[in-house]
């Protein structure tokens, strides 16, 4: 059972609001969605501060220890794109939305060690639990936690 009574809560509130909308309120941009979408899902724009997302686009030949670069013309599109629909907030450890404050209190519940089981692997194998997360909706109703 959750409060909502500190200003904490209520910024957290406000945050995970942004990221629940993502899907509804900005149109995708195709080509983040095939580029960004294909070793993991597009993830929100609105998880992580602009400072991440540029820091990312400009460091996609070492991303995370693989290769995600991509053409000039590519990477300013979407670039240009996360930079105006970007979150708020500090930007999290190695710029990863599953360190930001939100995700690791949001995500607290599932319990220790879920994340490293074998169907999951990884935090940032969002579609793992939530099942629409390919199309960018992150909703209560739609998570199935595999075994
Ligand atoms: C070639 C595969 C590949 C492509 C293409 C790719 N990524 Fe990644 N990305 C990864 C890997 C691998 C990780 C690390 C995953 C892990 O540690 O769980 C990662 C992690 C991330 C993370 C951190 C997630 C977290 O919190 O742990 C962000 C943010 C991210 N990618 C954004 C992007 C963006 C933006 C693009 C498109 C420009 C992109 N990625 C394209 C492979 C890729
Ligand atoms: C192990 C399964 C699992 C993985 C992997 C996972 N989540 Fe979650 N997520 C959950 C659970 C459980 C909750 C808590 C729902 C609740 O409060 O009842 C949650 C909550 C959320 C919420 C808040 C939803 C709401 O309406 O309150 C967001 C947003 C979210 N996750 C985004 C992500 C993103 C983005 C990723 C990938 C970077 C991710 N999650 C990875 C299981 C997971």
């Amino acid at each position: 059972m959750k409060t909502w009574i500190t200003g904490a809560a209520l910024a957290l509130a406000t945050l995970l609001a942004h990221a629940d909308d993502h899907g509804t309120r900005t149109p995708p941009l195709p080509a983040y969605q095939s580029e960004c979408g294909s070793c993991h899902v597009a993830f929100p724009a609105r998880s992580l501060p602009a400072a991440s997302w540029q820091r990312l686009m400009g460091t996609l030949g070492k991303h995370y220890g693989t290769d995600a670069s991509l053409d000039a013309p590519t990477a300013k599109a979407i670039g240009d794109w996360l930079q105006a629909n970007a979150g708020r907030g500090e930007a999290p450890p190695d710029d990863r939305l599953t360190r930001s404050r939100w995700f690791v209190r949001e995500h607290d519940e599932a319990g220790p060690g879920v994340f490293q089981r074998a169907s999951i692997k990884s935090a940032s194998n969002c579609a793992a639990c939530h099942t629409r997360a390919a199309e960018g909706s992150f909703r209560e109703r739609e998570i199935r936690i595999p075994k």
